[in-house]
């Protein structure tokens, strides 16, 4: 077989993470402190994937470029495709044409996560060689995923967010195509969200009688497009990070998996693994609890703060409760003024949401 390229879906808008999404693309929301993004990247280098292509939005592709740059962090070549419209993930593979040329490839949408990666995957699309294969888990709301319907061992259909879903497997963000799916693409019509969709695209393949393997995922799979994934996706990944303290601690305790970067200080602070602390970030008089990611360069003072998301800069300070399944954006600012009158004062950007004590 000739040797695979990887394909990643970036474009997404990432409505249901507004507001840190309005100036941010929702691929690069940190899990553990790296952009969401960087594991599918990972995974493809990881598989032995050389080329890789990223689709991007015209609005949020530049600042995908910026972080993950040549692609030489990963030790894969990437190569930046534009789709000027979110038209579907079989547009996208359409607009990607050009670079997949009649390549197979994995795709893999950018905001989900796998875990142990792609490898054995990549091994089973090599040794059985079917045009297509597919990986499904079972979810409990099917009706907001593609849903594939099974018989000994086959694909016989497959149904983009059916209301009514005739089994509980749905689709998920990662696919292994053979060139015939271009083809496949350029046959169907689009659905009625509108959009070119690759769900469309596969039952395309079945009904032309390809050969269409699913591979059912043994281990968690995320796909992070609201807050409450984000957080599962982050306590997953710190879940199986390993002890590493190499910031100053000063009267500060740090218990269990706690990652503490290069830079940052501590404070009579005390850390509860799993958790991570960016560089830069500034822990005093305060708790940091299970399952936070504290970004870089943040401050944290005076508050406790638990099963939490904190991206750059972002500061807490002098809370009298906990905070917690919280995701701040980069340099939010929480904090107590001793201004008359008594208040609540808030600045905060379009669709943000507050909930307090
Ligand atoms: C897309 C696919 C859907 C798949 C899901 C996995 O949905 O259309 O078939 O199950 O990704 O994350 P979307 O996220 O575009 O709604």
């Amino acid at each position: 077989m000739a040797p695979l390229k990887g394909l990643i879906l970036s474009g997404g808008k990432g409505t249901r993470l507004r507001p840190i999404t309005h100036t941010s693309a929702k691929q690069l929301i940190p899990v553990a402190n790296r952009p969401v993004l960087f594991y599918g990247v990972q995974a493809m280098a990881d598989a032995g994937i050389e080329e890789v292509g990223i689709i991007i939005a015209p609005e949020t592709g530049p600042e995908i470029q910026a972080v993950a740059g040549d692609g030489s962090q990963f030790g894969v070549r990437i190569t930046y495709i534009t789709q000027d419209e979110p038209a579907g993930l079989a547009h996208a593979v359409l607009t990607a044409e050009p670079f997949l040329g009649d390549a197979p490839f994995v795709m893999y949408l950018g905001d989900n996560l796998l875990q142990g990666g792609i490898q054995e995957l990549v091994a089973a699309f090599r040794a059985n060689a079917p045009d297509a294969l597919i990986l499904l888990t079972p979810v409990d709301d099917p009706e907001h995923y593609g849903v594939a319907e099974l018989q000994d061992g086959r694909v016989v259909s497959l149904a983009e967010k059916p209301p009514a879903p005739r089994t509980n497997l749905a689709l998920v963000g990662v696919y292994m195509f053979t060139a015939g799916i271009h083809d496949a693409a350029r046959a169907i019509e689009p659905s009625s969200r509108g959009e070119l969709e690759i769900t469309d695209a596969i039952q395309h393949l079945v009904d032309s009688g390809r050969r269409v393997e699913p591979h059912v995922v043994r281990g968690w799979w995320k796909d992070t497009g609201r807050l409450a994934d984000m957080l599962e996706a982050n306590r997953l990944i710190l879940d199986v990070i390993e002890k590493r303290v190499d910031g100053e601690l000063t009267d500060s305790q740090v218990d269990g998996r706690v990652v503490v970067e290069p830079g940052a200080t501590l404070l009579r602070a005390t850390v509860r693994g799993p958790a991570i602390i960016g560089a830069g970030t500034h822990l005093e008089d305060c708790y940091v609890g299970p399952y936070s990611a504290i970004g870089e360069n943040c401050v944290v003072e005076r508050a406790e703060i638990e099963h939490s998301i904190l991206l750059a800069g972002a500061e807490v300070r002098g809370l009298d409760g906990r905070m917690e399944s919280s995701l701040l954006g980069r340099n939010v600012k929480i904090g107590r003024s001793g201004r008359q009158p008594r208040a609540y004062r808030f600045m905060v950007g379009d669709s943000s949401e507050i909930e307090i004590l």
